[in-house]
């Protein structure tokens, strides 16, 4: 049983073809994270799946009648324009008071619901997003970037939080990262992409994979191999346990130097 699939998926958009043969399923209740470099095709491949872009070739497959929520990367919010929370959960479909109120408290954040959206912090602005995601009672959540801007512990707590979410609602939930530390223990499975599929799997498969060392198994390291690779061929898989070793001066190291080979 599939929510949401896509089958040999081309994309275009103008002259240039971001996606190409895209092919990958979301079935219920599953988490699948997608990860890849900016400019890789990830929102382009939510917004295909979703239906607001169109296919150039191949197909989307959705399930009948499938309820989504979806948290797009950008939000256009007029930041000077007040607004309280339930306003805002009121856009653009009305909701009720007993909606707003459990979709809140479904993300932790009860009793809000007066605020001023810009007096939120920018873990509170997330959690928002996600609830009102929530109140189309989805059974896929499509989340593209939703930990953009918190801080590493606020991503963490976000990521626990949709885990939550999934399973008190059994929602499946697609979504975008960047944060490959965290991504793999919230994430059933990870797809790899940059215009097309580069590797994908279960994050306990793959971390004893070599692909996956050479990936994500190596803290900043492994982010940049990630950021760095183009295509499915050869991988230097060569640093098992090379952290320290390897300082190339890219610039990008925070300091995460610890092994997330769990
Ligand atoms: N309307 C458009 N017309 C032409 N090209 C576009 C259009 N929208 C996006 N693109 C291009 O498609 C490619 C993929 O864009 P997309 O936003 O899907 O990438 P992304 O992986 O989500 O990147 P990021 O990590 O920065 O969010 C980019 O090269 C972008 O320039
Ligand atoms: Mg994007």
């Amino acid at each position: 049983m599939t929510l949401i699939a896509a089958e040999g998926l081309d994309v275009r958009l103008g002259q240039t073809t971001v996606l190409t043969g895209v092919t990958l399923q979301v079935r219920p209740a599953e988490i699948v994270t997608i990860l890849g470099p900016n400019g890789s095709g990830k929102s382009t491949l939510l917004r295909a799946l979703l239906g607001i872009l169109p296919a150039s070739g191949g197909r989307v497959l959705r399930q009948a009648g499938l309820r989504v929520g979806y948290v797009p990367q950008r939000l256009m919010i007029d930041r000077s324009l007040p607004m309280t929370v339930r306003r805002f959960l009121s856009l653009p479909q009305r909701c009720s008071d007993a909606q707003a109120t459990t979709a809140l408290s479904r993300v932790g954040l009860p009793g809000v619901d007066a605020q001023q959206m810009t007096d939120l912090s920018g873990g509170q602005f997330q959690r928002v997003l996600l609830a009102r995601a929530l109140l189309a009672d989805p059974q896929l959540l499509v989340l593209d970037e939703p930990t953009q801007g918190l801080d590493q512990p606020g991503e963490a707590a976000f990521y626990r939080l949709i885990a939550d979410v999934r399973e008190t609602t059994g929602a499946a939930v697609l979504m975008v990262s960047h944060d490959l530390h965290v991504v793999m223990a919230a994430s059933d499975r990870v797809i790899c992409l940059n215009g097309h599929i580069c590797c994908e799997g279960t994050p306990r498969v793959v971390s004893n994979a070599p692909e996956y060392r050479a990936l994500f198994g190596l803290g900043t390291l492994g982010a940049l191999a990630l950021y760095q690779h183009e295509h499915d061929h050869h991988h230097d898989h060569g640093h098992d346990h090379g952290e320290g070793h390897h300082h190339h001066g890219h610039g990008q190291n925070h300091g995460h130097g610890h092994d997330h080979a769990g």
